[in-house]
């Protein structure tokens, strides 16, 4: 059994179903008047590794945001378990919501507090508990990312990989039964983000009944750890199944993603006319 015991908490809680589903119908998002994605209907399965793919600015983190409650859907629905999670009542929306960890993008540390205090947070702001028994607790998730050493460390004093990673250790003090990382590997020179990759699939195997949904842009990651894989695309949902499958559909428009290949229009530097005047102009200066 994983360290975290994930327990059944009384008959109507959903940690009690099998799986953590999540499912989005005919979601529609954005703010205010502008839409971001509209008519989302997939399913990210409870108990994987889903990765989320789309370029930048599609609306990944926007995605995101709807899966945590951080904001509202326009249109369409978000369940979880089964549950629609903007028709519930608010506090049991918030046990749902309790059961998930995020690392957001930008790892989202508090600069004025050591790691092992940035680590602790989810459990001092919401549990009682002796302050060795916390600290305890965040070494334990400190160790199991490889941060131990570093625990009372300032997150200035760390690298971008570290802060990911101490990120991730947050995200997963309080046992969360899905795990939400934003672009964990961004930003990462190749081998440090393998090694987030590899740290991602260890936690995945260690806390099998965990889903893990990773929102990313970045390929190697993809095929490292995706069971499933949802791609946005000029505001839509345009895949959402196995990697098997992705890797071996039709899809032209998937075909050049997964080989990164770019629209010859979108990168060449147009070619136009100068004007002779400017031509003539700079000539008469350079011979001057
Ligand atoms: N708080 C906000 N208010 C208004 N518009 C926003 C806000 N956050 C994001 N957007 C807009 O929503 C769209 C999607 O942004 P989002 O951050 O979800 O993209 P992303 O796919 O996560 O991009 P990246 O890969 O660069 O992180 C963008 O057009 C962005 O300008
Ligand atoms: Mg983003």
């Amino acid at each position: 059994m994983s360290e975290f015991s994930l327990r059944k908490q009384g008959a109507e809680d959903v940690s009690a179903s099998p799986q953590w589903d999540i499912t989005f119908r005919s979601l529609t998002v954005g703010y205010g008047e502008h839409v971001v994605l509209r008519d989302i209907n997939a399913t990210l399965p409870g108990g994987k590794v889903s990765v989320i793919l789309g370029g930048s600015g599609c609306g990944k983190s926007t995605l995101l945001r709807h899966i945590i409650g951080l904001s509202r859907p326009l249109g369409g629905s978000v369940h979880i378990g089964g549950q629609d999670m903007f028709a519930l009542p608010p506090a049991q929306a918030r046990r749902i919501r309790r059961r998930m960890g995020v690392l957001f993008q930008d790892g989202a540390l508090l600069g004025a507090l050591s790691l092992v205090q940035n680590v602790a947070l989810p459990l001092t702001e919401h549990v009682r508990l002796p302050k060795a028994v916390i600290r305890e607790a965040a070494l334990r998730v400190l160790r199991l990312v490889g941060l131990e050493d570093f625990a009372d460390y300032y997150p200035n004093q760390l690298s971008g990989g570290m802060r990911k990673r101490a990120g991730l250790a947050r995200a997963i003090i309080a046992e969360p039964r899905i795990l939400l990382c934003d672009e964990p590997t961004s930003g990462l020179d190749p081998i440090t983000a393998a090694r987030m990759d590899a740290l991602l699939l260890s936690l995945h195997e260690r806390f099998p009944d965990m889903s893990i949904v990773v929102v990313s842009h970045d390929l190697d990651s993809l095929r490292a750890i995706a069971d499933h894989v949802l791609v946005l695309r000029e505001g839509r949902a345009v895949f959402s199944g196995s990697l098997e499958a992705l890797e071996t559909c039709d899809d032209p428009y998937l075909r050049q993603f997964l080989r990164r290949e770019a629209d010859a229009g979108d990168v060449a530097a147009q070619d136009s006319e100068s004007d002779p005047r400017v031509r003539r102009a700079i000539a008469a200066w350079l011979d001057a």
